[in-house]
């Protein structure tokens, strides 16, 4: 039997946070390490910053922060948190996992917690996860969290990647509401056929870490850029026609956009399928870079925190990532707008909506 999305209960986000850490590499530092310029990054992929975690920070502490400041804002204890989704390319380690070491920083004590490994798709299908289970009456509150330190994994003798990547957490909390509001759709997909396009190849059990992986820089991202570049761009806009259909909207009834930010050429190869216009579709690649599986929900927490998503409000939610994986999510806003100041970057300016 299998349960249609319209008789579960009702699934929204009540609490958004996000962290990202203080130390900004610009483009001008990266071309003292690499053979790259301010003018080439800019013009392919739109990022002029991203964020490096610390030497002490793992994605942990990251995303500790990005979750008090969601919990925080739903007014939700730690305590009451039924399960922990922590989506990362980049655990602090493999065992324990991230989820059950953030779970423990956070004093969730009643919390299930857990790794989802689905590249920068990773908070989309959190949602996905988070939809069913609270929607089908396992858990009432599901903290979904973003967070990577792809700095630890880049290759920065490698132009290629080096500069596209950043690190950062996002987080939201997800509680039931009214049916018929908050999430309308998840959808997610998997290609395994596309897996080499975008991988790290040793230091688990397919190759094993030893002084010939290592020489051989085989513990870091290698990238086949150009094939995922047309891949990137068809996928998010299927999965963003299927979810905004589902919810029985056209494409002119989304009035903010959040694409995952791989590169700005990517966004605006969406935006022009869907009929987007400029202004609701968020950016912040710019100052980011590609922060993967938390690029959406730090977008998220910077339009909610800055008043800029309304109760009301039509949001669709795109990414795509390795493994290949790819999704989309559309939802109808339902938590009001906090009236606390913003925190962090959310106060800056930059990207539409
Ligand atoms: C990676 C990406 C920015 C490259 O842009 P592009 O326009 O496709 O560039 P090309 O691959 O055609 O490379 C053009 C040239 O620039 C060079 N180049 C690559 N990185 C460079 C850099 N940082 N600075 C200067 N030159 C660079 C390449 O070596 C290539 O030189 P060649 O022609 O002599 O071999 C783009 O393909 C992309 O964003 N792809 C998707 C990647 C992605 O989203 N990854 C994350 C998935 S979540």
């Amino acid at each position: 039997m299998s349960l249609r999305p319209e008789t579960l209960r009702g699934v929204t986000i009540t609490g958004t946070g996000m962290y990202v850490p203080d130390q900004i590499v610009t483009n001008h530092d990266l071309a003292k390490i690499v053979e790259t310029t301010d003018e080439w990054i800019v013009e392919r992929t739109g990022i002029r910053a991203r964020r490096k975690a610390a030497p002490e920070q793992a994605s942990s502490d990251l995303a500790l922060i990005a979750c008090q400041r969601a919990l925080e804002m739903a007014k939700v204890d730690p305590k009451d948190v039924d399960q922990i989704i922590l989506a990362t390319t980049t655990p602090d380690r493999i065992l324990p996992s991230c989820g059950c070491t953030l779970q423990r920083k956070l004093g969730a004590t009643k919390a299930a917690a857990y790794d989802v490994f689905a590249a920068c798709t990773g908070f989309v299908y959190g949602m996905g996860m988070a939809r069913g289970l609270i929607g089908g009456g396992m858990a009432d509150t599901v903290l979904v969290v973003g967070v990577e330190t792809l700095s630890r994994i880049v290759d920065y003798t490698d132009r290629n990647t080096c500069v596209l990547f950043g690190d950062g957490a996002g987080a939201a909390v997800f509680q039931a509401c009214e049916p018929g509001t908050g999430i309308h759709a998840v959808d997610m997909h998997s290609d395994g056929e596309l897996g080499e396009v975008l991988e790290v190849p040793a230091g688990i059990s397919r190759n094993p870490a030893n002084e010939h992986t290592v020489a051989a820089r085989e513990h870091f991202i290698r990238m086949q850029g150009k094939k995922l570049f047309p891949f990137a761009v068809r996928s998010m806009e299927d999965a963003t026609r299927k979810c905004v259909e589902r919810a029985g909207w056209s494409t002119d009834d989304v009035q903010v956009f959040i694409p995952h930010q791989a590169n700005l050429r990517i966004i605006e190869g969406v935006r022009e399928r869907l009929g987007l216009p400029e202004d609701r579709v968020y950016v912040n690649i710019d100052r980011y870079g590609n922060t993967s599986s938390a690029s959406i929900p730090i977008a998220l927490d910077e339009l909610v925190r800055s008043g800029k998503i309304k109760p009301g409000d039509h949001v669709a939610f795109a990414a795509f990532g390795g493994g290949a994986t790819w999704g989309a999510s559309t939802m109808t806003w339902t938590a009001p707008v906090p009236s606390y100041a913003p925190v962090e970057a959310a106060a800056a300016t930059g990207g539409a909506a």
